[in-house]
């Protein structure tokens, strides 16, 4: 299936693709052959990113400064995304996130996380979108969720209701382009530690190792399998996945749901004693 030209001259575009599963995402399209730029507020993180990309493949790579919050340069974005070429892919990957006790935060923080995590990734999607149906071009969109957009987060409210948005915009193109022959889908990544989300999101006092384990795998997720799911999903081999989310978490949702989950600490005489406790009375 990863055949090395399974994205041949596919013109992919990805926001926040300079650090973080972004780039993660970008070194794999290019290593099947796609055409790749990058976006992101800060342009020596792209530059440098561009850089070890086209000195590792030998291909350009574009890079892009934008804030993702201003409408007019998201539309500015597209203009150079679309200028030699219809871009084929677009990957909404930049988010925001803060930590927080939720009555803590102030209207301008909450501002920042939807502005960024949800207006950003809305101006993406329709600035990339109005400009396939313009020209009839296929194209195709995958967004990146948590498992907050299913299920909620406490100490991360408005990045929850972010992604639960990108979440339903998903759903509701997917029906609505599926007839202009564009494609959504979103992957749900559980724990893929990058540096940047580790050294803001991660309390000082959990040991190292021990974050992103709380699965029943009992490890994190690698960049590299995120970067094989995003690349069928944005494949041909995924042309007929249209509006789905696909969970990559090593189960740790279903675990954190699970009545008994807790129960894999249990000892070997704490299981007979359950054993006895479960055969009740006995005439
Ligand atoms: C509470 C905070 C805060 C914090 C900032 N603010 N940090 N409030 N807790 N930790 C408030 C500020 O006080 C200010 O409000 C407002 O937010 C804007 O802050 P600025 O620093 O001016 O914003 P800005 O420079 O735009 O940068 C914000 C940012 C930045 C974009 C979020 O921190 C950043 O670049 N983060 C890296 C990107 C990122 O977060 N990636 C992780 C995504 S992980 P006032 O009122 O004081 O002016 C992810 C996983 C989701 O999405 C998991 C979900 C469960």
């Amino acid at each position: 299936m990863f055949a090395p030209d399974l994205l041949k001259s596919r013109s992919v575009l990805i926001t926040g693709g300079g650090t973080g599963l972004g780039k993660a995402m970008g070194r794999r399209f290019l290593e099947l052959g796609a055409e790749l730029m990058i976006c992101g507020r800060r342009e020596a993180v792209l530059a440098a990113t561009a850089q070890e990309f086209e000195a590792a493949f030998g291909r350009p790579v574009r890079i892009h400064r934008v804030d993702l919050r201003h409408a007019e340069a998201v539309d500015a974005l597209m203009d150079m995304a679309f200028r030699d070429r219809p871009l084929d892919i677009l990957v909404n990957n930049a988010a925001a996130n803060f930590v927080a006790r939720t009555e803590t935060l102030s209207n301008r923080a909450v501002d920042t996380i939807l502005g960024i995590t949800l207006h950003g990734t809305v101006y993406a999607t329709l600035a990339a979108g109005r400009r396939w149906i313009a020209a009839g071009n296929a194209g195709t969109v995958l967004s990146i969720l948590t498992g907050a957009a299913f299920h909620g987060s406490p100490y991360a409210v408005p990045s929850a209701m972010a992604k639960a948005g990108v979440l339903a915009m998903t759903r509701s193109l997917a029906v609505e382009w599926g007839p202009k022959r564009i494609r959504l889908v979103a992957i749900s990544p559980g724990n893929f530690p990058t540096p940047g989300a580790s050294e803001r999101l991660v309390p000082d006092d959990v040991r190292p190792g021990e974050y992103g384990t709380n699965n029943p795998l009992g490890r994190p997720g690698q960049p590299e399998e995120l970067g094989d799911l995003a690349a069928f999903l944005v494949s041909d081999h995924a042309a007929y996945i249209n509006g789905e989310a696909v969970i990559i978490d090593g189960g740790r949702w279903l675990k954190g749901a699970g009545t008994f989950s807790a129960l894999e600490r249990l000892s070997e005489e704490q299981w007979a004693r359950m054993r006895e406790r479960g055969r009740g009375e006995r005439e």
